[in-house]
């Protein structure tokens, strides 16, 4: 049985922007995820924020009542019971943003979409975000209807009859939609009662190789620290799969790009594990669900600010290829959702640049092959990944990478 403080499942935050992602996961945590001062500055997530909270219910009280993420019951005082920890991953809602929104979903096992009540629904990236959602196979949706503290109930009522209409025929038709005001912390105990039913924890299977997906990476040492307390490079990112264990060899793929005789390559960076965070908890060994910080002996210069984002890591000697050259079968949309005005997807042709994701991977491609429903691109970065994976393809349309359609990996 998995400790109840040990985060066992990625919960998404999707949406427009502005529509409340960030104050939601502050009102389900107390962590505020916009970390970054451009981001206070610019009052918009940039990066993927997360953080973690641990579930409480109340043996006193009864239905939503029961649930909150305090140790004391916020409806009748009592101490609460501590059942389950659960890691949020909080993706920017802003138009320009999809590719970090993109990389976020790779780690998600569920989502909740936030749709603001006191706009029409669906906003452009209500829609994108979406079509993301179900083009990367994420089933279990919780569409949390926001700001009804700035709405009648009246207002309310026809702003969910329009969810309903928007969410009919897609992945999403049958979800939940929880009312809440994320900033006055109303109706936050139902909409964690529905987390729980909605996002339970996974079976998964401990005996295969791990795979960790790298979604941030970090230099932690403070500037002008004597070189005595240098500390290694940390890695955060979630587990899809087995288990990493403190004093385990690991590699880092595609890893560093060196320059061969007038020829770019990547060469696979290798290197221990020195340390693990699971949450706010430090633990020998880490299974999948939750994010987790991985401090290794590796030179903290190759982790500082993201620039591990994106790789894969695992044991030494198992992880999937890495491809400099994509080849992928195709199904595009109809039209392109994430703009005003919703154009007709014309099909991909040669020579045409791409932005592709691939698990947390970004990366920017042109076509050279292209044959029916498949299509071969050359990557500028190369990446990591499965046969079979499945690859989230973006185009540019009004000079803005919009995406069209989804791919999977074929040898
Ligand atoms: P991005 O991450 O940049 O896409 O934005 P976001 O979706 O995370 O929105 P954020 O949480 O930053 O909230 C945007 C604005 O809406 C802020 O000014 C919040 O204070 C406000 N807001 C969020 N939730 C509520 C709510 O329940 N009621 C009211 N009245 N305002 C809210």
């Amino acid at each position: 049985m998995r400790d109840a403080f040990i985060p066992g499942v990625n919960i998404g935050l999707v949406g427009h922007v502005d529509h409340g992602k960030t104050t939601l996961v502050s009102a389900l945590t107390g962590t505020w995820t916009d970390r970054h001062s451009e981001e206070i500055k610019r009052g918009i997530s940039i990066r993927l924020g997360y953080a973690d909270t641990t579930f409480y219910k109340c043996e006193g009280c009864k239905g939503a009542e029961a649930y909150t993420s305090h140790p004391e019951c916020p409806n009748c005082g009592e101490k609460a019971v501590p059942f389950r920890t659960v890691s949020f991953v909080d993706a920017p809602g802003h138009e320009t943003l999809m590719a970090t929104m993109l990389s976020g979903s790779a780690l998600m096992d569920g989502a909740m979409l936030v749709i603001a009540a006191n706009e029409v629904c669906p906003q452009p990236q209500t829609k994108e975000h979406l079509m993301a959602l179900e083009l990367i196979g994420i089933k279990k949706i919780i569409i949390v209807q926001n700001k009804i503290d700035v709405v009648t109930q009246a207002e309310a009522l026809e702003h969910y009859k329009q969810i309903k209409r928007f969410i009919k025929g897609t992945i999403a038709e049958n979800a939940p939609i929880i009312p809440v005001s994320a900033q006055k912390g109303v109706n936050i105990g139902a909409l964690i009662q529905t987390l729980d039913t909605i996002i339970p924890e996974p079976v998964r299977n401990p005996d295969v190789d791990p795979l960790l997906l790298v979604a941030r990476s970090f230099d932690v040492n403070k500037p002008g620290c004597s070189w005595r307390d240098v500390k290694g490079g940390v890695i955060g990112g979630s587990l899809i799969r087995g288990i990493l264990r403190e004093g385990d060899d690991i590699e880092i793929r595609p890893g560093r790009q060196v320059q061969i005789e007038n020829r770019t390559k990547w060469e696979p960076v290798e290197t221990k594990i020195t340390s693990i965070y699971a949450g706010k908890i430090s633990v020998t060994e880490a299974a999948p669900g939750g994010l987790l910080g991985v401090a290794t002996k590796l030179d903290p210069a190759l982790t500082k600010s993201d620039a591990l984002a994106g790789q894969v890591a695992g044991l030494a000697g198992k992880l999937p290829p890495v491809w400099e050259r994509l080849k992928f079968d195709v199904t595009l949309m109809d039209r392109v959702v994430g703009a005003d005005s919703e154009q007709i997807i014309e099909p991909l042709k040669h020579k045409e640049p791409l932005m592709l994701s691939v698990g947390t991977a970004v990366t920017v491609g042109v076509i050279v092959n292209t044959k029916k429903n498949q299509v071969e691109v050359q990557l500028k970065r190369a990446v990591c990944a499965e046969v079979g994976a499945r690859i989230a393809i973006s185009r540019q349309v009004g000079g803005r990478w919009r995406l069209i359609g989804m791919g999977v990996l074929v040898e």
